[in-house]
């Protein structure tokens, strides 16, 4: 039998020149909102139908799920897998032209799940190139995409620098709890900030230079904004497979189960030490 994983990830990646040419012309609104109540872009609804018919296709899916539509979507046939979406990370960076990606985690058995039950990850970070990087069985690959969809491996064991050297933290700083920018205070004086406003960039630039990553809980929304399935579990396996740490502010988001499909967690990914600092700080 064929490897369905590959497949998978295959298919993601062929998407991704679709995904990527589709962008031009599919920069205004929708009229509706996605389940988390975010307008939708007409590409963030491109990017989700392409998809879901993608990897439905394969007959060792038997469901998808995505950050842009309430319910699980099952196929006909016998498959095992379900696959969990963000089919455009960041699309609000699509009127301002920067750069945005999709996300994606494959999972052994039926959603909701623990990142536990994850089998492998990864994203299609959309920048002036397009690249992949995927995670599984411990092992993490940086691949060029090219705009046929087929992919050249450019990092083959993809691990955190040694040295933390950048940071990125969403969500406006007066709604911050006090805890999070002592923390914060701390962290500005050692590392140099980068934030973009797509997770996948900004994680992007932690996996390449060292650092952390986080989208805390708010003042007015203590759950965050990021979500725990399709976003949260997926980036966190990629990370914790390069040889970083993830957490929800207490412990690794991977032993973190969502009760609902969309349910928020705050997310912090990137060095360990970092990550087990920071852990410390909200505990105080
Ligand atoms: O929907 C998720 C997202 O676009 C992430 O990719 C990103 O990290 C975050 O929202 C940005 O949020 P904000 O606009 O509040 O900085």
């Amino acid at each position: 039998m064929s490897d369905p994983i590959a497949a998978v990830v295959d298919a993601v990646a062929s998407t991704a020149p679709d995904v990527r040419e589709g962008l031009v012309g599919r920069r205004t609104y929708e009229a509706g909102a996605n389940p988390s109540g975010e307008r939708q872009l007409e590409a963030d609804v491109y990017a989700d139908e392409l998809l879901e018919a993608r990897l439905l296709d394969i007959d060792a899916v038997t469901g998808y799920a995505s950050e842009e539509r309430e319910p699980v979507v099952r196929a006909d046939g016998e498959g095992q897998y379900f696959v969990a979406t963000d089919p455009l990370d960041g699309s609000s960076n699509l009127r301002s032209n920067n750069a945005m990606g999709t996300l994606f985690g494959v999972y052994d058995g039926t959603l909701p799940a623990s990142g536990d039950d994850l089998l492998a990850s990864g994203f299609v970070l959309y920048g002036p190139i397009t690249t992949m990087v995927v995670a599984r069985d411990g092992v993490v690959t940086e691949s060029v995409i090219d705009g046929d969809g087929s992919r050249r491996v450019v990092t083959e064991n993809l691990t955190l620098p040694d040295e933390p050297t950048v940071y990125g933290f969403g969500g406006r700083v007066p709604q911050w709890t006090d805890a999070f920018a002592d923390y914060v205070s701390e962290v500005e004086s050692e590392l140099k900030l980068r934030y973009g406003g797509a997770m996948i960039a900004d994680v992007n630039q932690v996996l390449t230079y060292g650092g952390i990553f986080g989208y805390p809980g708010l003042r007015e929304r203590p759950e965050g904004k990021l979500r725990l399935l399709f976003e949260g579990h997926p980036i966190a396996h990629i990370v914790e497979s390069a040889g970083g740490a993830s957490s929800n502010g207490e412990r690794s988001l991977l032993a973190c189960t969502p009760e609902e499909l969309h349910e928020r967690t705050p997310l912090f990914v990137g060095h360990e030490t970092y990550v087990d600092r920071l852990e410390a700080a909200l505990s105080r």
